[in-house]
């Protein structure tokens, strides 16, 4: 294998790899010209059960090295394309999800608990409120509530809130929490079962939500057609992605060095799949317990299925971090990547 100077390529499944961050930290703050890819070789080595990284740096390596463009790249692979072909033919996708939900809940409310993360904080929650401009007692359906943190803002704002959720464990946490002047009620509901939504109420709410939590469903047309007869006449259904053109199961995030003169860096993120619909396996945590399943859709799927089902879109954002947001990891969503946009926030009227 080539040793020495030259371009460096590093890939790596970072959620899995416990190496990945440090070794990403090693290669950005080594001198480049004098990272020995055999050193790089050996850390991985240390870990047998990611073999298939060690192919992919060497390969990477080889291919790369005859290309003088990049002095220095690394990817960042949020799961491998290898993974994401294996998740495909998951026997029963929903349930996996559904297990690996109820799996996580402990970890998912102590992290997200009443204040939520910065991904919430700063990407979702100013839209998502300005959005739905809950009134003082207006009904609002909090679909896929997780452990109710999105329902304890809007009860903090005096809407009446219905949520739900399929895991019985988070809807449990949400229990043990404030409910902020008794506004809430909590259910243990499928978003994917006709009765189930049926049972919430036609024409009862004035607005529905849905934070972070349509690309969990295994299913979503029952719930865009079951959601326009339970929403009152004009009601609005407001949910947020993550951008499923930047911020899929595909993505890489990628920093390349250039010296044309002068030392510049670019930070971008390279897509691989987006057309069809697939499911993969990833994390919504870096600690969870087990992951969950991604289903990835096009943005057009979304939006068609609500015109189908009777709503215009009236309401469109794209949110990514200002410039000055620090990262939190090297190549992790941050101020580094303030041109992409890692969330949309979506509103739909109906008509
Ligand atoms: C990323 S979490 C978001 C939770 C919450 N909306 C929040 O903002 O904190 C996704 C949620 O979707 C829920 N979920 C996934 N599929 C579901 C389904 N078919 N029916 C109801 N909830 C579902 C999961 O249990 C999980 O709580």
């Amino acid at each position: 294998m080539p040793v020495g100077r030259g371009p460096y390529f590093l890939t790596f499944a970072a959620s899995k790899h416990p190496r990945a961050e440090l070794l990403c930290e090693m290669l950005l703050q080594a001198s480049s010209r004098q990272v020995r890819m055999t050193h790089l070789y050996d850390a991985f080595r240390m870990d047998a059960t990611h073999l298939l990284t060690i192919v992919c740096v060497i390969d990477v390596y080889i291919v790369n090295s005859s290309n003088c463009l990049c002095q220095k790249s690394l990817v960042y692979k949020r799961s491998s394309p290898v993974d994401n072909l294996l998740m495909d033919t998951q026997p029963n996708p929903h349930q996996f999800t559904r297990d690996a939900w109820e799996a996580n809940a402990e970890v998912w409310d102590a992290r997200m608990g009443d204040e939520g993360n910065d991904f919430f904080n700063i990407l979702c929650w100013p839209a998502l409120v300005s959005f739905l401009d809950p009134q003082l007692g207006q009904h609002v359906l909090d679909i896929a509530c997780g452990n109710g943190l999105t329902s304890r803002r809007l009860a903090t704002l005096r809407a009446k809130v219905t949520a739900f959720d399929f895991s019985a464990n988070l809807i449990e946490k949400a229990k043990t929490r404030e409910n902020p002047n008794s506004l809430i009620s909590y259910h243990v509901v499928d978003a994917t079962d006709e009765q189930q939504l049926l049972s919430l109420g036609e024409q009862t709410f004035d607005s529905a939500l849905s934070n972070m939590a349509l690309f969990d469903m295994a299913d979503i047309e029952t719930l865009f057609r079951i959601l326009p007869g339970l929403l009152k006449p004009g009601g609005i259904f407001v949910f947020s992605l993550t951008h499923p053109c930047f911020n899929n199961s595909s993505s890489m995030h990628v920093m390349e060095e250039f010296d044309d003169g002068e030392i510049k860096t670019v930070y971008s993120v390279k897509i691989s799949r987006y057309m069809t619909p697939y499911s993969a396996k990833g994390l919504a945590l870096r600690n969870q317990p087990k992951p969950q399943m991604y289903f990835e859709r096009p943005l057009q799927y979304y939006l068609n299925l609500g015109f189908q089902n009777g709503f215009v879109l009236d309401g469109f954002e794209e949110r990514s971090f200002p410039p000055d947001y620090p990262q939190t990891f090297p190549l992790g969503w941050g101020g580094k990547f303030s041109e992409i946009p890692p969330a949309l926030i979506v509103r739909f009227r109906k008509v």
